[in-house]
């Protein structure tokens, strides 16, 4: 007869036995290539001692391929839920030890599983990616499991934060769950992400690519934009997990939690009074400007490597999460095309969806002219960006810094697309273009002798290239003293907090996708 002493040796025998995964061979093989376990990941993502395991001893139904004979307590995949800074979190991570992490039936129900409490509960699923996709032994039911994920993905999505971690290998129609969720954060050297491998494309296109390039984690992070941050390693990847989820709420009818500030409201800056040069075509850095004004100097930038005349990330004013977009004039004169457009569109989209207040600053000479940009689609991408602006009801607050020129100043979180309280520094020129550009259209049929051309230049400068005649029709509030810029936006937010704002109803607006 088997005693209660029994009993409990085989619930720990057991429970060891599904801790170990694949076995200790695997897990050092998994060492070996630079990349931590499911469970140590796991460990280091969440606050010590908080994760709480489901499913530990579910197993494969599978009984092809002689899988029957094969099977592994908890079959590839560590699911559960935990704490970040005390906060609630649902959490998947892929056993690359067990089966390859791959996707099977039962693999595929204890991440819905997850999912599924988690958009009850209203907490973030955060998704440990390290795979070899759909599992072939089980054939459509594994392709069954991943739909059903994407179905998931997408009810949460705008509901509740999604965040993926890519810590290895993310072939096929596997890269479809991180893609859509909202942030996705790649480890240099160890993970990939491809729909079809080197080998499938050298046979198709005859084109030779390595992994790396193909998919690895500076390709998305600099040439797809398919991924928002990038980490040295495992632990590195973890940690910047936890700092991005620091800025969110947990769920879409929360505030972003507030972190108590220390930082000095009304700290002003002497060095922001000549950050933004005189001379209108001399770049200076955006970057220098954020790292100033927000909370202890700490900016948390998405997507630094990827269309960086762009600069989108999270900050804090007084203690509170805002996302911060803005214009670089030092890449390509902070000019908007088409993958700044986008890089900005879906980080608007995700403050708006989780009531996180945005800030713009703006200095940007117009749109990227050229037929790369014009049959790219420019108009098109253009115009996601100003949907997301436009159709954002989170509180806005706008800093023309230098130029807003053309339809990008209209763009830009303006006024009269709901920019709830827009600034302009002194040196901001609000026109419909530059003064020389403007005066080669406007003096077209007349031949200006040099003195001629200079005086319409200097006239159109009088007018146009100032923040006054803006200020004068209401379309900015305040012209503002640069190094005053952190008070009068933590003045401007404080304001706003309250803002309550709503269309007529619909089901869904039809962005220009
Ligand atoms: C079953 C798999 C597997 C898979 C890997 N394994 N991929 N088992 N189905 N798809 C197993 C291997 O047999 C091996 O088992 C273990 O996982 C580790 O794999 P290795 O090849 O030894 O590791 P490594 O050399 O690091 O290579 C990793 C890999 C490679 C790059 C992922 O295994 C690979 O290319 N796998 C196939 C990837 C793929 O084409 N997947 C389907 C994608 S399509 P043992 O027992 O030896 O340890 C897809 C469709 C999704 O996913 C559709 C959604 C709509």
């Amino acid at each position: 007869m088997t005693t209660l002493e029994d009993k409990l040796r085989q619930f720990d025998e057991k429970s060891k036995l599904a801790e170990l995964g694949g076995g200790q061979d695997r897990i050092d093989k998994q060492h070996a290539k630079g990349r931590l376990t499911a469970r140590e990941r796991i460990q280091l993502l969440l606050d010590p001692g908080s994760f709480v395991e489901k499913d530990k001893f579910l197993t494969h139904r599978c009984h092809d391929f002689g899988m029957e004979t094969q099977k592994v307590l908890g079959d590839g995949v560590v699911t559960g839920y935990g704490k970040i800074d005390g906060r609630i979190v649902f959490v998947f991570a892929q056993d690359f030890t067990v089966f390859g992490g791959t996707l099977s039936r039962a693999n595929a129900d204890k991440i819905i599983k997850i999912m599924d409490l988690a958009i009850h509960m209203g907490a973030p699923v955060i998704g440990l990616n390290d795979s070899g996709g759909a599992r072939i032994q089980e054939g459509v039911e594994s392709l069954a499991g991943y739909a059903d994920i994407f179905y998931r993905n997408t009810k949460c999505s705008g509901v509740i934060p999604q965040i993926s971690a890519i810590l290895g290998p993310c072939a096929g129609g596997a890269v479809y769950s991180p893609a859509l969720t909202d942030f996705i954060c790649m480890v240099k050297d160890t993970s990939y992400m491809f729909v079809t491998g080197p080998d499938v494309i050298k046979t198709v296109t005859h084109e030779e690519v390595t992994m790396n390039d193909l998919g690895g984690a500076m390709t998305h992070n600099s040439k797809s934009g398919v991924a928002h941050l990038v980490a040295e390693n495992d632990e590195q990847a973890m940690i910047m997990l936890r700092e991005l989820m620091s800025f969110l709420p947990s769920n879409n009818m929360e505030e972003p939690p507030i972190r108590p500030c220390t930082d000095d409201i009304r700290r002003s800056d002497e060095k922001l009074t000549t950050l933004v040069p005189d001379d209108p075509n001399k770049p200076y850095d955006m970057k220098e400007l954020i790292t100033t004004v927000v909370d202890h100097n700490n900016f948390f930038e998405i997507q630094p490597h990827f269309a960086m005349n762009m600069v989108i990330g999270f900050g804090r004013f007084d203690g509170r999460s805002v996302g911060i977009v803005a214009n670089q004039p030092a890449h390509l004169a902070g000019v908007l095309d088409i993958q700044s457009s986008m890089k900005a569109a879906r980080f608007i989209r995700f403050c708006d969806c989780f009531n996180i207040p945005i800030v713009t600053f703006v200095d940007v000479p117009g749109f990227l002219p050229g037929t790369t940009q014009e049959w790219g689609g420019i108009i098109k991408h253009g115009a996601k960006l100003l949907y997301a602006y436009c159709e954002a009801t989170v509180p806005r607050i706008t800093i023309i810094t230098r130029k807003a020129y053309g339809g990008a100043y209209d763009v830009m979180s303006s006024k009269h697309i709901g920019g709830d309280v827009n600034f302009a520094y002194p040196t901001a020129e609000i026109a419909v273009m530059g003064p020389e550009g403007a005066v080669n259209i406007l003096y077209k049929k007349d031949h200006l002798t040099p003195e001629a051309r200079q005086q319409a230049v200097d006239e159109y400068k009088n007018t146009f290239a100032s923040p006054y005649k803006a200020a004068e029709l209401g379309y900015v509030d305040e012209i503002i003293h640069p190094k005053e810029t952190r008070f009068r936006l933590i003045q401007a937010l404080e304001m706003t907090q309250t803002k309550t704002k709503s269309g007529p109803p619909r089901k869904h607006g039809n962005i220009p996708l």
